[in-house]
């Protein structure tokens, strides 16, 4: 780049107003590194030693993160940032909280990518494809008993808090139960993500086959091979997996979006993610229209024909690899679109038609997902 004065002047200006604070355009969230030298074996390793960018040229160390993972890593230019929040809600959240509110960061113009792999109901989509979401919702935040000690009228052992019976609207009501985020920057990033070739491999397409059994699980045997699907995302600390718990989680996000969100994929740290942001971004320090979910499918939600769901739960996963390999493959899609595209379109913002942040309206405007019970 050519140096004119007043760009000079200008950069001048904003380092000495940021001071040394690191101000990416891109910063993209990771849950786990795994960091034992083997290739593919986190989420954050994806992004290391690629061929676009190198997001461990700079190191800085931020007070709060995660004792596993203390850095945020950048490229060169800190246009790049990487970072490993650790896996659970409360691992996401402090995390984020720190990065947020740390006086070595400024993410006033900064994009959020939430790249990580998850769990997939084979009724929307089928292992190795990447998933963008407009929604997630904490289906975990519920009473739950046993279902050993379920009523013989209940369908299930979950129903929202101060609720008597599944299928009624919480009560007890906390404001992280939905996030909703930009739909128009949602659809330009799986937009872009359709240019990437995803990875498959032969043990997934035969595990897709023995899915195909079961005539709802059409999606899962996707004979053109994972793609890039636009539905929305599940969060609780518990692992779940089943038919019962994935009908009964399904059941939830239609009834607290009024039948708005998808169930399609199940992780533990998005709504949590989501809610650190928006603090953030109640102050102004983020900007909630900036951030992006983004799920590869690695595993099934629940069993297949023929299955138990323990053997789904601690069988064979042949979507883990693709799922790893296609949130880079997908992912450097979305962060080439912004950064490439930066000055003619992303410095400026992408506003959002839809409704963005929590069931409160904390961001201004009214949730259009009708959170509270049916009127
Ligand atoms: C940044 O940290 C990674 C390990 O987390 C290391 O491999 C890399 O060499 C470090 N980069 C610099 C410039 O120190
Ligand atoms: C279940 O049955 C109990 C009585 O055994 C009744 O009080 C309750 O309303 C029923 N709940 C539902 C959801 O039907
Ligand atoms: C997917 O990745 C694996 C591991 O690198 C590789 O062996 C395989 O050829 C890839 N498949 C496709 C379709 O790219
Ligand atoms: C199969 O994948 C293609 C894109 O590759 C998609 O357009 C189509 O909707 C998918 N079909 C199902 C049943 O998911
Ligand atoms: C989900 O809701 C449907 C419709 O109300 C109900 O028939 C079904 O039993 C529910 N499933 C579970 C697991 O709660
Ligand atoms: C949603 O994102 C787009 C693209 O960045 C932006 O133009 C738009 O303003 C955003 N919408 C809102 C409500 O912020
Ligand atoms: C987004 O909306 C704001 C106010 O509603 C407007 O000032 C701004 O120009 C819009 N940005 C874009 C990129 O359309
Ligand atoms: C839920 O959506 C339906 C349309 O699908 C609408 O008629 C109804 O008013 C909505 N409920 C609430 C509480 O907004």
């Amino acid at each position: 780049m050519k140096w004119s004065f007043p760009s000079l002047l200008l950069s001048l200006l904003l380092s000495v107003v940021r001071g040394h604070r690191i101000a990416p355009k891109v910063m993209i969230l990771s849950m786990l590194t795994l960091a034992s030298g083997r290739k593919f074996d986190g989420e954050a390793d994806v992004w290391y030693n690629i061929p676009e960018f190198d997001v461990l040229t700079r190191n800085i160390t931020i007070p709060g993160l995660s004792p596993l993972f203390p850095q945020v890593h950048c490229t060169k230019d800190g246009d790049i940032c990487q970072l490993t929040l650790g896996e659970g809600e409360i691992n996401a959240a402090s995390s984020v909280a720190a990065l947020v509110h740390s006086k070595d960061t400024s993410l006033e113009e900064t994009y959020f990518l939430i790249a990580a792999i998850a769990g997939v109901n084979p009724k929307i989509a089928t292992i190795g494809s990447v998933t963008f979401a407009q929604y997630a919702v904490q289906v975990g935040l519920q009473y739950e008993i046993d279902a050993r000690q379920i009523p013989a009228n209940f369908s299930t052992g979950y129903f929202g808090q101060g609720s008597t019976a599944p299928g009624q609207f919480p009560v007890f009501i906390y404001g992280t139960e939905v996030f909703e985020v930009n739909d128009s920057l949602r659809k330009l990033a799986a937009n872009a993500a359709k240019a990437a070739k995803l990875n498959d491999t032969a043990d997934a397409q035969q595990m897709r086959a023995q899915y195909a059994q079961n005539p709802d699980f059409a999606a899962a045997n996707n004979v053109s091979g994972p793609s890039i699907v636009l539905c929305d995302t599940a969060t609780s600390d518990t692992f779940w997996d089943g038919d019962l718990l994935g009908d009964s989680f399904d059941n939830t996000t239609k009834l607290w979006t009024n039948g708005s969100a998808t169930y399609c994929t199940t992780q533990q740290e998005d709504s949590a993610t989501l809610n650190a942001l928006m603090r953030g971004a109640m102050t102004k320090l983020v900007d909630f229209s900036r951030v992006i979910v983004m799920r590869s499918a690695s595993d099934w939600d629940r069993q297949g024909p023929g299955m138990t769901v323990v053997d789904q739960l601690l069988g064979p996963t042949p979507g883990f690899n693709p799922a790893l390999l296609n949130l880079h493959l997908a992912g450097v899609k979305v962060v080439e679109m912004i950064v490439n595209g930066w000055d003619d379109q992303f410095s400026r913002g992408v506003n959002a038609t839809n409704y963005i942040g929590d069931i409160f309206g904390s961001l201004g405007g009214v949730p259009d997902f009708s959170f509270g019970p049916a009127s």
